[in-house]
């Protein structure tokens, strides 16, 4: 699968590790940066993500920050987008299953690489549920 990842200082390491998690697990990565742990601000980069999975040029996103809130806030400004934040891989399979979420945020401060591989592979593995789930999804759109 194409997937666009970025971080912002506070989840730069963590993304790193899930950029080769990813590409180990033959995933095509699209590493919208930053390149080093520099002080930068996570909108910038949610915006790319966000970007490229609304335009169709990736699957899905993966975003990390500090905590991740940030930049789901920021991710889901852009149309098309519905990015869930995530702590735990239980909440990601149900992201998916029942948000139709295209964008995952992760921490880089509170949870374990550990943890966030298991979030980022279930969210990749996991199909939605559709059914019940449909006219719900299609609610939320109706919202932007
Ligand atoms: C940066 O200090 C921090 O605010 C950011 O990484 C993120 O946690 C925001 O939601």
């Amino acid at each position: 699968m194409k997937v666009s990842i970025a971080a912002d200082h506070a989840g730069f390491e963590e993304k790193q590790l899930l950029v080769e998690y990813l590409r180990d697990q033959g995933h095509e990565v699209l590493d919208r940066g930053p390149v080093n742990d520099d002080r930068v601000d996570y909108p910038d980069f949610a915006a790319l993500v966000a970007t490229d999975v609304a335009s169709g040029e990736a699957e899905r996103g993966v975003l990390v920050c500090g905590t991740g809130i940030g930049m789901a806030i920021a991710a889901n400004k852009v149309d098309g987008i519905r990015a869930a934040n995530v702590t735990t891989p239980e909440f990601a399979q149900l992201s998916r299953e029942h948000n139709d979420a295209n964008v995952v945020t992760v921490s880089g401060r509170f949870v374990t690489d550990e943890v966030n591989r298991a979030i980022v592979k279930a969210f990749l593995e996991t199909d939605f549920g559709g059914g019940r789930h449909a006219g719900r999804v299609e609610k939320i759109m109706a919202l932007e």
